[in-house]
């Protein structure tokens, strides 16, 4: 593996969409950013670099119905490379603290689990996108699909908040299952937490998972 030399710390966060990630990273930099200043790097994927905006790009554009599942893992994987590349791997080298909103873990589930192409193919692949650079930790919001699709839709037209069929349903139930292996598969790695407890307690915990993980920079 090529991180050897790398002396920050990369952690990622992981789960559902509506699972909280987002607003937990949002919360966390407000607590942490005053104390760490230029040290932390908050990212996520695409990661703002251009060649990656345009690979998402192909991969979202409503015209490419045609798009094969194994067509679509081997675009995400190109441009996490090149976000790794280009921020993560550079941030790295520069001591700091990476955190990342996704990174491989959603691949495997959403692509080898959810899309059904394999979660070790896809698991396999990233590991020749990401040179095996694996974070030190990944903290995974663990919540049942329908709690997080119910959040994010309380948000929309409450017409729709029940209309979810059967398939979008399997899919996330075979995303969440293949998130609890990956779990029980790299316990040192991917801490769970229940994100299904309030805002206040899901921060907390994960900032102490972070503070764990990542202590030379809290000292
Ligand atoms: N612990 C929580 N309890 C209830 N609602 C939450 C919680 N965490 C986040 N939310 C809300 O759920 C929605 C999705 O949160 P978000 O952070 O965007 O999730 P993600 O990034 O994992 O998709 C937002 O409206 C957010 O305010
Ligand atoms: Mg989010």
């Amino acid at each position: 593996m090529g991180s050897s030399r790398l002396s920050g710390t990369f952690i990622s966060f992981e789960g559902p969409d509506g699972a909280g990630k987002t607003s937990a990273l949002q919360a966390i930099t407000t607590q942490i950013k005053p104390v760490l200043g230029d040290q932390l790097v908050i990212t996520r994927e695409p990661g703002g670099n251009p060649i990656s905006e345009s690979i998402r790009a192909i991969i979202l554009d409503r015209a490419n119905t045609a798009m094969d599942y194994r067509t679509e893992a081997l675009l995400y994987a190109a441009a996490r490379r090149q976000h790794l590349a280009q921020t993560i791997l550079p941030a790295l080298a520069a001591d700091k603290l990476v955190l990342c909103d996704r990174y491989v873990d959603s691949s495997v589930a959403y692509q080898g689990a959810g899309r059904q192409i394999g979660e070790d193919a896809v698991a396999q692949m990233n590991t020749f996108a990401t040179d095996g650079l694996l974070p030190a930790l990944t903290v995974y919001f663990d919540v049942p699909a329908e709690i997080g699709l119910r959040r994010i839709q309380a948000h929309r037209d409450p017409q729709k908040v029940d209309r979810l069929d059967v398939e979008q349903a399997a899919f996330h139930d075979r995303v969440r299952a293949a998130y609890l292996r990956l779990q029980a598969a790299h316990p040192d790695r991917i801490k769970l937490i229940d994100a299904t407890q309030n805002r206040e307690t899901v921060v907390t915990t994960a900032l102490t998972l972070i503070k764990q993980a990542a202590q030379n920079y809290f000292d």
